[in-house]
This record gives C-alpha cells, structure tokens and sequence, in this order.
C-alpha cells in the first residue's frame, strides 16, 4: 500500500555530517572616532581610554549607512572567499542588538541586498554572545543535511544606542560587521564543539530598557534615556572573565585537548584588561591572543567576526589549525567554540 505521506526525516541511517567555515569577511565604516575626538566630547581623556580599556579608536557608521548595509557588505565578502553566490544561500541569520528597526528583521533586508532569494531569513539576539550563538545554529542545519549554505552575521550599529554624553560607556563602543559562510568540507572536522550558556539573574547589568513592549517609546522614556545602553562596568567585568575561562574550558575538555593545542584564541574584543585576565586564567600566551580592539572598541555581535576574518587575512590561522573562539555580552549569556579551520 502507498504510504500516506512521506516523513522526510525518517531515514533511520542518518548520520550528521560536519560543518565547516569556508569564507569569512568584514565591514567596518569609513568614519573614525579617535579618544583625542571623544575628550572633545565628554570629560575623559586618551590616557583614561587607553589604560582602563586598550581601546584607541572606533569605526562609527554614517547617518545614513545601517546594520543591514554593513551586514550586506560583510556578506559579500564572505561569499567571494568561499565561492558562494547569493542564489546558494539556504539560511541568512543576523546577530545583532541593533536591528535597521524592530521588524523585518534584519537578515531580511539583508537577504534582499545581496539577493539571497532563495534564503530562509531570521534574526538573532543574544548580544556579543550573537555570532557563536548563530555558528551553532546554522551548524544544527548544515549537520541534519537540512541546508547546505548558511550565512551567519554579526553586525551592529552601536553609535545608534550610545548616550554620547555617558563617558561611562560612550568611550568603549564602535560600529561594524563580520560574516561567515557555513557549509560542509569534505575531510575537515570544522566545528568540533559550541559551548552556549545564559544567566537571567544578571540580566540587569548591561541593557536597554526601552522601546520594547515593556516601555515602549513615549516622550517620557526619550527624555529619561531609557533608549540608550546602560551598563554595571565593574559587574559586567568580573563576569565576563569568570564565563569567558569557564566556556573555554568546557568546549576544550570536550575535544580533550588543552590550550597548547590551540592556534589562535580570538576572545571577544570588549576591554583588554578583561582580554588579558582570560588569556592568563587560560594559559594562553600573547602570541596564540588574537586583539583588534585598539581599531574598533567593542563591537558587541561583530567583534569575533571581525577578528576571526582579520586573524584569518593576516594569517594567523591555516588550515587544520585549532582555533578556540570565546565570547561573552548582555543576557548574560556566553560562548566558546573549537574549530578546525
Ligand atoms: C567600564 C570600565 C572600563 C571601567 O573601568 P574600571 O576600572 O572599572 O573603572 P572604575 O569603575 O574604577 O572607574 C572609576 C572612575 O572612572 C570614571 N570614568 C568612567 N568613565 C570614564 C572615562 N571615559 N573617562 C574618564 N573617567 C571615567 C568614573 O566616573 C569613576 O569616577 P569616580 O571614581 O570619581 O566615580 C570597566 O569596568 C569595563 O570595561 N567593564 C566591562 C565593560 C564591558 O566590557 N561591557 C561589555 C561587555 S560585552
């Protein structure tokens, strides 16, 4: 008798298959704001900027230039290094805490300015933790043979959410996208573990309060600064540098290997003394550290796609190297992934 229907995921000898990076590209806007420019903005100094953060300069977008146009061009240069044109993309996701608006989603209007038609298109929001947490969800697709092509992106206008009057924070954000493509390579492991984890209890130490269903924008939440990032430093540093080691650890005990094994560790770029700390609680030497945070600041769902690019341009990573990604942002949430480039 014909069966009913047929279940397309029936096949009992499924077997995952691998999921590997083949291209990776980045975006940053032409525009750059110096620590020299922001102490003509706001009580601080270079040296202030320099010794609490590393941080020298940003990259803020134009008025007129948005996370989807950044995204877009991030894209494009991934899809050159890995040999995909827009008709091959299954599946476009962006991370990012600062969307063109709330809906459409980003990846949608990305999706229509690289002409991706063909793609399944959302958007993810898991803060600086966006890029690893989309690697692994785009791997879920690639590995069940559900797609063969992803595009996941990191991309953030943070200079849209920055109170340029808040020394506290306005000296240690920056604009700017990452893009990789996803997809299995034949005789490469690709991504060996993805560690994801998240803390609601902290979720008061780094936020924006409004313009959510919880407050949505009114005169009064606009005058109150309810709009823009808010953020506990020195409670956000401590737990950034106990997730970050913690996830590390984890994903590497999982391939039971330790840090001599790795290549290049490319932490989330967000301070260089919480870099530093990390690298010292891991064992890693300055040499495996990959550090771009100097050009760009903190480019919350962006930055270890930016680095990851700059590392792989700059070859500090080839093929069959180990390399161990780590991240950590708002939620609190929190990443690490082992991969074999
Ligand atoms: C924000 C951060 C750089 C502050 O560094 P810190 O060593 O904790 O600095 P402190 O809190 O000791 O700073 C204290 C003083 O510096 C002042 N200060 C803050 N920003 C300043 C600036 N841009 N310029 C000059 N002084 C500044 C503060 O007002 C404070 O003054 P006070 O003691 O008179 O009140 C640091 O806490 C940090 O990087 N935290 C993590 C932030 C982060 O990465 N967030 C994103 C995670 S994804």
């Amino acid at each position: 008798m014909k069966a009913k229907f047929k279940n397309p995921r029936a096949k009992h000898d499924f077997q995952g298959r691998s999921c590997s990076i083949t291209g990776v590209g980045s975006y940053v806007p032409e525009k750059i704001l110096t620590n020299a420019d922001l102490e003509k903005m706001v009580e601080t100094s270079d040296e202030w900027i320099t010794s609490r953060t590393g941080i020298k300069e940003r990259h803020i977008a134009a008025k007129d230039e948005f996370t989807s146009d950044m995204a877009a061009k991030a894209a494009q240069r991934a899809m050159k290094m890995a040999g995909v044109s827009a008709e091959q993309i299954d599946l476009v996701i962006v991370a990012t805490i600062t969307p063109d608006m709330p809906f459409p989603s980003t990846a949608c209007l990305v999706q229509q300015k690289i002409g991706a038609r063909r793609a399944a298109a959302f958007d993810l929001e898991a803060a600086c933790s966006g890029f690893i947490y989309g690697i692994e969800i785009a791997q879920q697709f690639i590995m069940s043979r559900t797609y063969d092509t992803a595009l996941v992106v990191g991309a953030e206008k943070l200079s849209s959410i920055v109170d340029w009057t808040d020394r506290n924070t306005c000296v240690l954000f920056g604009d700017g996208a990452g893009a990789a493509i996803l997809q299995h390579r034949e005789n490469s492991n690709g991504l060996l573990t993805v560690v994801m984890g998240a803390d609601s209890n902290k979720a008061g130490l780094l936020s924006m309060p409004g313009g959510g269903s919880a407050c949505p924008a009114t005169p009064e939440s606009v005058a109150s600064g309810l709009h823009f990032l808010r953020m506990d430093g020195k409670e956000t540093f401590k737990n950034a540098v106990n997730a970050m080691v913690s996830a590390a650890n984890d994903a590497m005990r999982r391939c039971d290997i330790d840090i001599t094994k790795i290549k290049c560790v490319i932490p989330h770029q967000a301070n260089q003394r919480i870099i530093d700390a990390v690298g010292e609680r891991l064992k890693a030497t300055p040499e495996q550290l990959f550090v771009n945070l100097h050009k760009y600041g903190n480019t919350s769902a962006a930055s270890v796609a930016i680095a990851l690019d700059e590392a792989v341009a700059a070859k500090k990573i080839q093929r069959g190297d180990l390399v161990l990604l780590v991240v950590f942002g708002a939620g609190l949430t929190w990443g690490a992934a082992v991969i074999e480039w």
